[in-house]
């Protein structure tokens, strides 16, 4: 009898413990969390994971700290939920600080906590997603907690192309805390409740005497089209954690591994609604989204990175069930230009794609870089380059579609087959050329121009002598730098089984500790 007794005892107690940790800062500071609009950590877990899969590890794992009162105040878990579960049946690991608890902020456990986490991960080779809400580095633990920070950065860049990370910044997060966040491959904020700075308003206004708030200096919005530090901005907690689910389905547990593939049956693959998607005149805009929607299998396509440099458009799609990333200039936005903002924007997206074995979709209209001081002086040079280097070093299937213009330099780096393109495919609208017709026409013929009766009509004659010979696709497809040149209803079925032709490719790069791409 008394042994039973004393088994029930230590199961109120166990149940009292987890309890206590369940409850996390207790209710109050729960209930304030929710009055902000923000769920808990725990409940953030419970969206995000399958059903009656969470595992946590380290529930009752409690803080060393002695100095300002902290020996006396001490919440189980210690200011964040570690462990791991399933997304659509697919292991990941998870970490969840909880503002409830000293603000979520990060001590030498809470760290320790996270580091764990971060080794089992890369051991098991699994996912690692951080869901932050933090007040940053404990203050009443010093250098400890700047210690802690720094073994997560460390882990971060070692973890780096091996398993993908994502974080989603659900509260604040700020100093030095925004680095862990920067280095993992993907950034999710909320509306209104998520911030990221280096420094706040406080030390801005002392600094470079300028007022600003906290939603303007490091909100969601302005990280998602100014900074580009997030790559998805969500109404609110639910949406984004969804986008992270979504996000998943696109990409492999790590770097040896295959996305996951849907089940897809051929059918009709023939588009013909692409042949009518180019406007009459060259100049005019038209929308590459029209052409990504027709080209991937039904509602497919998921954007990264949707508000920032809009000139390009990435994302991963699926085609005939397949995972693939897409990069495609955007004609409807400074005509698809390529400036620095669209160079990095890409070129992160392609080293992403070829980090983790998503083959790569490039649709092309590009008419060249962006012209100006601006541009020179913030260095189009190297941010060029980087999109560049990223095409070059990338070892998945590549494939190019030449819609319209493929002028210049943005010709070479759009993956164009002498940088390591698998396949090229051109549509008969593109102009393949060194630059466009007119201005080439004002060079190469000035003299003759000027020298003509009517310099006006000269001109027109030799834009139109230009435009037969190099604005058209066939002149590269007699290279052989273009493979195909196709109806534009033929391009999902062309993909569809180029795709399934590359699917056992095998590059190799030359040895080498690694490259040293123009940062
Ligand atoms: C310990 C902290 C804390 C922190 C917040 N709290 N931040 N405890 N260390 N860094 C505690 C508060 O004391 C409070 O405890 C609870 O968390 C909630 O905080 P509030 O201020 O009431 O919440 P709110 O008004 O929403 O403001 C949130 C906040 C603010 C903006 C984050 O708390 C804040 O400014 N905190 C300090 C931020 C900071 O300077 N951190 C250090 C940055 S430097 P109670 O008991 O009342 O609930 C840094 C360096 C990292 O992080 C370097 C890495 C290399």
């Amino acid at each position: 009898m008394e042994s039973v007794s004393a088994a029930s005892l230590k199961k109120e107690f166990l149940d009292k413990k987890n309890a206590e940790a369940d409850l996390g800062g207790g209710e109050k500071r729960t209930e304030a969390q929710h009055q902000k609009g923000k769920l808990t950590a725990r409940e953030r877990i419970s969206v995000l994971i399958d059903d009656g899969t969470f595992e946590e590890i380290g529930k009752f794992v409690l803080h060393r700290s002695k100095d300002f009162g902290l020996d006396k105040e001490h919440y189980l878990g210690d200011g964040v939920v570690t462990g791991y579960g399933k997304i659509n049946g697919r292991i990941v690991y998870v970490f969840a600080q909880d503002f409830t608890v000293f603000g979520g902020s990060l001590s030498e456990t809470h760290a320790e906590k996270i580091c764990r986490l971060m080794d089992l991960a890369m051991k098991n080779g699994a996912p690692i997603i951080g869901l932050n809400d933090s007040g940053g580095a404990r203050i009443q633990e010093g250098v400890v907690s700047l210690a802690g920070y720094a073994d997560i950065f460390y882990k971060n860049t070692l973890a780096s192309g091996v398993i993908p990370q994502i974080s989603a910044v659900m509260g604040p997060c700020a100093g030095g805390a925004v680095y862990s966040p920067a280095i993992t491959d993907f950034i999710l904020m909320v509306e209104n409740t998520s911030y990221m700075f280096v420094t706040g308003p406080n030390v801005v206004k002392t600094v470079t005497h300028e007022e600003v708030t906290s939603e303007e200096l490091g909100g969601a919005m302005t990280h998602a089209t100014k900074s580009g530090v997030t790559h998805f901005v969500s109404a609110n907690e639910v949406e984004c954690l969804l986008n992270i689910k979504n996000l998943l389905s696109y990409i492999p547990q790590n770097c040896e591994d295959d996305a996951p593939r849907y089940p897809y049956t051929l059918a009709d693959e023939s588009r013909p609604s692409l042949n009518n998607i180019l406007p009459e005149s060259t100049n005019q805009p038209y929308d590459m989204r029209e052409v990504i929607l027709e080209l991937t299998d039904s509602e497919s396509f998921f954007e990264v990175h949707q508000h920032f440099a809009e000139n390009i458009v990435v994302g991963f799609a699926r085609i005939a069930g397949r995972s693939i990333g897409i990069v495609a200039n955007q004609p409807a936005v400074l005509a698809g230009v390529l400036d620095i903002h669209a160079s990095q924007k890409a070129a992160r997206f392609v080293r992403f794609c070829d980090s983790f074995n998503v083959p790569l979709l490039v649709l092309e209209d590009v008419p060249g870089f962006l012209p100006g001081t601006d541009q020179e002086w913030n260095a189009i040079i190297t941010n060029g380059a980087k999109l560049l280097y990223a095409f070059c070093e990338a070892t998945v299937p590549r494939i190019t579609v030449i819609t319209r213009k493929a002028y210049g330099g943005a010709y070479d780096v759009m993956n164009s087959k002498h940088i390591g393109a698998d396949m090229n495919f051109a549509w008969p609208s593109a102009e393949i050329a060194v630059m466009g017709a007119s201005g080439a026409a004002e060079i190469i013929f000035k003299r003759e121009i000027a020298q003509a009766e009517n310099p006006h009509e000269k001109l027109q004659e030799k834009i139109q002598e230009y435009t037969e010979k190099f604005a058209n696709p066939y002149r590269a497809a007699h290279r052989g730098y273009v493979d195909e040149v196709i109806y534009p209803e033929q391009t999902r079925e062309k993909l569809i089984r180029a795709f399934e032709m590359l699917e056992n490719k095998v590059d190799v790069l030359p040895r080498k500790k690694h490259g040293n791409i123009p940062l």
